[in-house]
C-alpha cells in the first residue's frame, strides 16, 4: 500500500487517522479536499505533505489555468501552502510545482513525481548513513533506539526518516530493539510507528511518552533518532511535541541524539528555532483521546504540536546528501 500517489487527476493517500484497524486509501480529486485531508492528518509528516501539497498544485492546475484563471488558481495554491505552517517541506513543494505551472502547466505533473522520487531516493540515503553512524557512535554490534511520532514511510513516500534508520538497522541486524513513544495527542507512535514496525519484522516496545526520559536515564536505549519538520539555519530542529523533553533527557544520560531529515526539510531561510512557527492544533484533541473524551467538557487545553530542540543539545544530523556533527562544531552551511 503506498502512502501517497497520483495517477489521472486522483491523489490517492491511505487515510492515516484510520490506523491502525482500517486500511482505507482515499482518493481525492479536488484542492479544498486535499488541504482537509492535511488538516486532519489524513496525510502527515513532512516529507508526505510536501509530496501531497505537490500533487495538490497538479489539483489546481487541471481546474483553473496557472496564467488564465490566475486569480482562482492562486488562491488555490495559497490555500495548500498554508494547511499547516510548521513543516517546511508543504510550502516548499507547493512553491517548487506553482512556478513550473505558471510557466507550463503541462508540466507540473512531472516536477510533482519527481518531488516524490526525490523523497523516496532521500529515504534509502538517510537510512544508511544514519544505520552507519548509529552503529559508529553506540561501538555495540546492535543498538537500541528510542524514537518518538511517526517518520516512517508514512511520513514520506517509503522508509521514511528516523524510521528509515530503524529499518536499515534491522535489516542488517544491527538493531537491539525499538522503543517508540505513544506520542500524545494524536498517538502517531502507537498507532502509526508501532504499526510500521510489526509490519518490517522489527523487535519494538512501546513506552507512554512520559516513560522515555526515565528510561534514558537507565539505559533503556543507546541513541535516539528523530525526524524534523523544520531545521533552521543554526540547526535549531522542531520536532514533534515531546522531542525536545527526550532531548534533554538524552543529555543527561550521555546517550547520542541524532536528527534524521532530508536536505528538503533545511530552511536556511529560517535564521533559528525562535523564528519557526509551531502550531497549535486546539483543546479538543488534549481533553480527549481518539474522540473519546477524557475531561470535562469545556476543558481549555495548549496543545503545540510541536517543539523546538536547540541544537546544542543535537549531536548530529543525517540527510540524505551528509551527516553533520553539531557535537563537533559542524554546521549547516560549512
Ligand atoms: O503532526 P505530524 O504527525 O505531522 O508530525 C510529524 C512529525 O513530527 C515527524 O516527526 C516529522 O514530520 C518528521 S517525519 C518524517
Amino acid at each position: 500500500m503506498t502512502t501517497i500517489d497520483y495517477r489521472d487527476g486522483v491523489v490517492t493517500m491511505i487515510d492515516q487517522t484510520r490506523l491502525p484497524t482500517d486500511e482505507v486509501l482515499l482518493e481525492i480529486r479536488d484542492v479544498p479536499t486535499l488541504v482537509a485531508a492535511i488538516a486532519r492528518l489524513s496525510v502527515r509528516g513532512a516529507p508526505a505533505i510536501g509530496v501531497a501539497g505537490a500533487f495538490g498544485v497538479v489539483l489546481a492546475a487541471r481546474v483553473h489555468h496557472p496564467t488564465v484563471d490566475r486569480a482562482e488558481f492562486e488562491a488555490a495554491i495559497d490555500s495548500i501552502r498554508h494547511a499547516r505552517p510548521t513543516a517546511v517541506n508543504l510550502a516548499r513543494m507547493v512553491d517548487r510545482v506553482a512556478s513550473i505551472a505558471r510557466r507550463d502547466p503541462a508540466a507540473a505533473e512531472a516536477e510533482a513525481h519527481q518531488i516524490r522520487a526525490e523523497e523516496l531516493a532521500a529515504s534509502v540515503s538517510m537510512g544508511d548513513l544514519g544505520a552507519d553512524l548509529v552503529i559508529e557512535l553506540v561501538n555495540k554490534p546492535r543498538a537500541d533506539v528510542m524514537t518518538i511520532c511517526n517518520t516512517g514511510g508514512l511520513a514520506a513516500v517509503e522508509r521514511g526518516t528516523a524510521l528509515a534508520v530503524v529499518q536499515t538497522l534491522h535489516e542488517r541486524s544491527q538493531l537491539g530493539e525499538a522503543l517508540p513513544l505513544e506520542t500524545r495527542p494524536l498517538l502517531q507512535g502507537a498507532r502509526l510507528t508501532a504499526w510500521e514496525l510489526k509490519k518490517m519484522g522489527a523487535p519494538f516496545r512501546l513506552l507512554v511518552d512520559s516513560a522515555g526520559p526515565f528510561l534514558l536515564s537507565r539505559g533503556a536505549a543507546d541513541v535516539v533518532l528523530i525526524g524534523a519538520d523544520r531545521i533552521a539555519a543554526n540547526g535549531d530542529t522542531a520536532n514533534k511535541i515531546g522531542s525536545f523533553s527526550l532531548a534533554l533527557a538524552a543529555r543527561h544520560a550521555g546517550v547520542p541524539f541524532i536528527v534524521v531529515a532530508p536536505e528538503s526539510t533545511v530552511d536556511m531561510a529560517t535564521a533559528s528555532g525562535d523564528d519557526i512557527e509551531i502550531e497549535d492544533r486546539g483543546s479538543a484533541e488534549v481533553a480527549s483521546v481518539l474522540g473519546y473524551p477524557t475531561a470535562p467538557s469545556g476543558t481549555d487545553a495548549v496543545n503545540p504540536a510541536f517543539d523546538v530542540t536547540p541544537v546544542e543539545l543535537i549531536t548530529a544530523l543525517v540527510t540524505n546528501r551528509r551527516v553533520v556533527r553539531f557535537d563537533q562544531n559542524q554546521s549547516l552551511s560549512s
